[in-house]
């Protein structure tokens, strides 16, 4: 079959064209190497591009017209796949980033309204609470002239704003205790993603044993917490909002192992993908003069000289700070790869796509593929200015994703992320202690690799 996409590359007899890679390996090792030069050198293919890790066939799709289509317009064909299914299913099990059909479909409709902007705007202040509460742990750092690590820092704040946003405050056992059993998960499912064939977690290898334990931590505290819920409590959180919730249909409530796994879902994805969008806006801020001189003479004008503690309603006024979280989003997109398996064959842009194929979706790639923008590697937060992207097509840039099964914390997400900024920026300056540009690390999530130490003064 030879078919011609949008923009004239085709499909050649063989197929569709990619790197031929090691006989055996395939790509593995190139893809292993460098994970973002390789994915984002398969744009010299064209619009799909084709390679082997292994004995797995991968189409990577780098136009957003094929993103449409896998997310949104064909998404029935496209699953989650035996491998992020084999990935995170361990932890999270039935919860919504791995749930699928009608068991996805029942746990969406009724976890989305508690995710509607309305309802996230009630954690405003919880969001500014956790900030100062860090500023104030910064203080003797501060003092001493020693640099904070910003990506550890972040780490802990957006897991103390989840664990208080699901739990209020009443997390039963030490606070610490669970946000390290959640820091080993998150490690372990980086971990996992650099060397794919490691043992299950049954097998007991020492980071098994301790990936069970840190489990066990949580789901002993989960199941704890609803437990005392369930003999009555009148808090207003995430949890008690999961647990009021009914089938439209049954009218039943979640039973304790649903909740449990969305509740570890929603730590999990809510978690680490937005301490790294905030790491890398505070670096790219710290790096650029003009926008962060931008930024301080907007929060001026919003807060004031005395600079008080931004709200949800300040929000709308941010713009050039919500223009930042944008564009730190397009250039670090926290979700930097994500991946579905071809139920039956579908057709992409010419290209066909065989029956239980994997096909990868990487927002780093179109978010700086030339096509769709100008000087794509350049910070330039005006290219998020109202009207700024009226002619891109929705597609090149997806940092949640799209069609049904789009993130359902954006809301959240961006409320935390300008609320953070404004807080922190409001009252001290970040510089990085090295000259050197920091380099992303593609894990998980995509992360300053080796940290980021920052010097903090007084704004
Ligand atoms: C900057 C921060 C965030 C980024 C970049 C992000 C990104 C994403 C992306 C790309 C997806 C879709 C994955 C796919 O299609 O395979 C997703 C799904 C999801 N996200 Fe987020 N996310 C962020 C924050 C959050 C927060 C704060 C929460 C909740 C507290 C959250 C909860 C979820 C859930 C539950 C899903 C699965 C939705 C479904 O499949 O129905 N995320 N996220």
């Amino acid at each position: 079959m030879s078919a011609t996409t949008s923009r004239g590359r085709r499909s050649t007899p063989e197929g569709t064209p990619g790197p031929r890679g090691n006989p055996v390996l395939g790509s593995m090792r190139d893809f292993q190497r460098d994970k973002l030069g390789f994915i984002r050198g398969l744009t010299r293919y064209g619009d799909v591009a084709r390679y082997r890790t292994a004995h797995l066939t991968w189409y990577q799709i780098n136009h957003p017209e094929g993103i449409r289509r896998v997310l949104q317009e064909n998404n029935r064909n496209y699953g989650k796949g035996a491998l992020t299914l084999g990935f995170f299913k361990p932890v999270v099990g039935e919860g919504l980033i791995t749930s699928e059909g009608a068991l996805w479909l029942r746990q969406r409709r009724l976890i989305q309204p508690i995710f509607h902007r309305k309802s996230v705007a009630s954690f405003g202040s919880l969001m500014t609470e956790e900030t100062l509460a860090m500023l104030e742990r910064w203080g003797p750092a501060i003092e001493a002239g020693e640099p904070v690590d910003v990506p550890a820092e972040m780490a802990r704040l957006t897991l103390d704003i989840v664990t208080g946003a699901l739990f209020h405050a009443h997390v039963g056992e030490e606070p610490e205790v669970i946000g390290r059993a959640i820091n080993t998960i998150v490690e372990d499912l980086g971990f996992r993603f650099e060397v794919p064939f490691y043992p299950p977690h049954r097998v007991p290898t020492p980071r098994n044993r301790r990936l069970r334990a840190a489990m066990r931590t949580v789901d002993r505290a989960v199941y704890a917490i609803i437990a005392g819920r369930r003999d009555g409590g009148d808090e207003e959180d995430l949890l008690a909002l999961l647990m009021g919730t009914r089938d439209e249909e049954t009218g039943e409530a979640m039973g304790d192992r649903q909740l449990r796994d969305e509740v570890m879902t929603l730590f999990l994805a809510g978690h680490e993908t937005t301490a790294n969008a905030l790491s890398w806006a505070l670096y790219l801020i710290s790096t650029h003069p003009d926008a962060e001189r931008r930024l301080r003479e907007e929060l001026d004008e919003v807060l004031g000289a005395d600079r008080r503690i931004p709200t949800i309603g300040d929000l709308p006024k941010l713009a050039y700070t919500k223009m930042v979280v944008d564009e730190t989003l397009r250039l670090y997109p926290p979700a930097w790869i994500t991946n579905r398996q071809a139920v039956a064959e579908d057709e992409i842009l010419g290209h066909r796509i065989p029956a239980g194929s994997f096909v990868s979706l990487s927002p780093y790639v179109l978010h700086r593929h030339p096509d769709f923008w100008d000087d794509p590697d350049a910070f330039d937060p005006e290219r998020f200015a109202p009207g700024q992207g009226n002619g891109r097509p929705r597609f090149a840039y997806f940092p949640f994703g799209g069609g049904p099964r789009q993130c359902i914390g954006q809301s959240m997400a961006l409320v935390e992320a300008q609320l953070v900024l404004a807080t922190v920026l409001g009252r001290c300056r970040l510089r990085p202690t090295s000259d050197q540009p920091a380099e992303a690390e593609a894990l998980a999530t995509l992360r300053p690799r080796g940290g980021l130490p920052m010097a903090v003064e007084p704004a």
